[in-house]
C-alpha cells in the first residue's frame, strides 16, 4: 500500500514552528498526520490545536457529541476545507463518503461511481467496484430507483474505486434501518480486510465504533480528548463481556449514563 505519499492540505497556512514537529520519519510511518489542527467560525475555534495521527490499514473511529467538529475534521482531511491553521498530511489518494450518498440523478449508477475520476476509466472498472458491494445487478439503474442501502453501497463503490489509502466515512450508515445498517458495517469491515487502507469513520452509534475499529476516539472541546484501543478478535462478538465493557466505558465518556440506560 502507498502509503508515504503525503503532501500538505494548505501548505501556505502551515506556521514553520509546526511544520518542524512532522519529521520526515512521522511523515512517513503514518497515514494522518495531524498537529496543532485549529479551524474557527466566525471567530469561534471548532477545532482548537488538535493532534491525531493514524497508522496506515488502521480503523480508527470518531465519536462525540453533535457539534463538536467532527464533519468539520473530515472534511479538512478530505481536502474540501483548506482554512486551516496546523500541519494536515494525508495520503494523496483519499476518498470520503457522507450520510447522503449524493449521487447525481442524471447520471446512471456506474456513470456516478466514476464521476470525477482522472483518465477516463472504462465501464468495466464502475463494474467491478459494484461487485465488491454486492451491487453489480443494478449498474445500469438510475440513483432515484435505489433503496437507501444500495445507494450507500454506489457511493462506498465511488470511494473504492479511487484505490484509496485514506478512507473517510462520515456517518455513512446513519440513515439505514437496523437490518441494513448491519450488512453496510459487515461490508465496511470486509472491504477494509481486503483493502488494507486507512479508515476514519465518524459515528454517533458506539456499539459500531467498537464493533469496527482499531481504536475508538472521542472529540471534545475542539480536540481528542480520549482514545480507546479495541484489542478484541475478529470478526467481533457484541455477547462478549469485553465487548460491552468497552462500550459502557465508551459511553460514560461521552456522557451518557449507562446504569439509567439499563433501567
Ligand atoms: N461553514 C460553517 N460556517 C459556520 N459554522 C460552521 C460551518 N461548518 C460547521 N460549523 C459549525 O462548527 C461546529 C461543528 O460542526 P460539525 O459539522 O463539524 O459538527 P459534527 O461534530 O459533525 O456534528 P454532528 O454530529 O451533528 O454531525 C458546529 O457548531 C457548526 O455549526
Ligand atoms: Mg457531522
Amino acid at each position: 500500500m502507498a502509503t508515504d505519499v503525503h503532501r500538505p492540505v494548505s501548505p501556505e497556512a502551515v506556521p514553520a514552528s509546526e511544520t518542524s514537529q512532522a519529521t520526515p520519519s512521522t511523515q512517513a510511518t503514518q497515514a494522518v498526520h495531524v498537529a496543532g489542527l485549529t479551524r474557527a467560525f466566525d471567530g469561534r475555534a471548532v477545532i482548537d490545536r488538535l493532534d491525531l495521527d493514524v497508522r496506515p490499514g488502521e480503523f480508527v473511529a470518531l465519536l462525540g457529541r453533535s457539534g463538536c467538529g467532527k464533519s468539520t475534521l473530515l472534511r479538512i482531511l478530505a481536502g474540501l476545507d483548506r482554512d486551516i491553521e496546523g500541519t494536515v498530511l494525508v495520503p494523496r489518494r483519499k476518498a470520503v463518503a457522507f450520510q447522503a450518498p449524493r449521487l447525481m440523478p442524471w447520471k446512471k449508477v456506474w456513470r456516478n461511481v466514476l464521476l470525477g475520476l482522472p483518465g477516463k476509466p472504462g465501464r468495466a472498472v464502475a463494474e467491478q467496484a459494484l461487485k465488491e458491494v454486492g451491487l453489480d445487478h443494478r449498474t445500469d439503474a438510475w440513483p432515484k430507483t435505489l433503496s437507501g442501502g444500495e445507494a450507500q453501497r454506489a457511493s462506498l463503490a465511488r470511494a473504492l474505486v479511487r484505490e484509496p489509502d485514506l478512507l473517510l466515512l462520515d456517518e455513512p450508515f446513519g440513515a439505514l434501518d437496523a437490518l441494513t445498517r448491519i450488512k453496510a458495517q459487515r461490508l465496511v469491515g470486509e472491504l477494509w480486510q481486503r483493502r488494507g487502507c486507512a479508515v476514519l469513520l465518524v459515528t454517533h452509534d458506539v456499539e459500531e465504533a467498537v464493533l469496527l475499529a482499531d481504536r475508538v476516539l472521542v472529540m471534545d472541546d475542539g480536540v481528542i480528548a480520549h482514545e480507546q484501543r479495541i484489542d478484541l478478535d475478529r470478526p467481533r462478538d457484541i455477547t462478549d463481556p469485553r465487548f460491552a465493557e468497552l462500550r459502557a466505558g465508551l459511553l460514560e465518556r461521552l456522557g451518557v449514563d449507562t446504569a439509567a440506560e439499563a433501567a
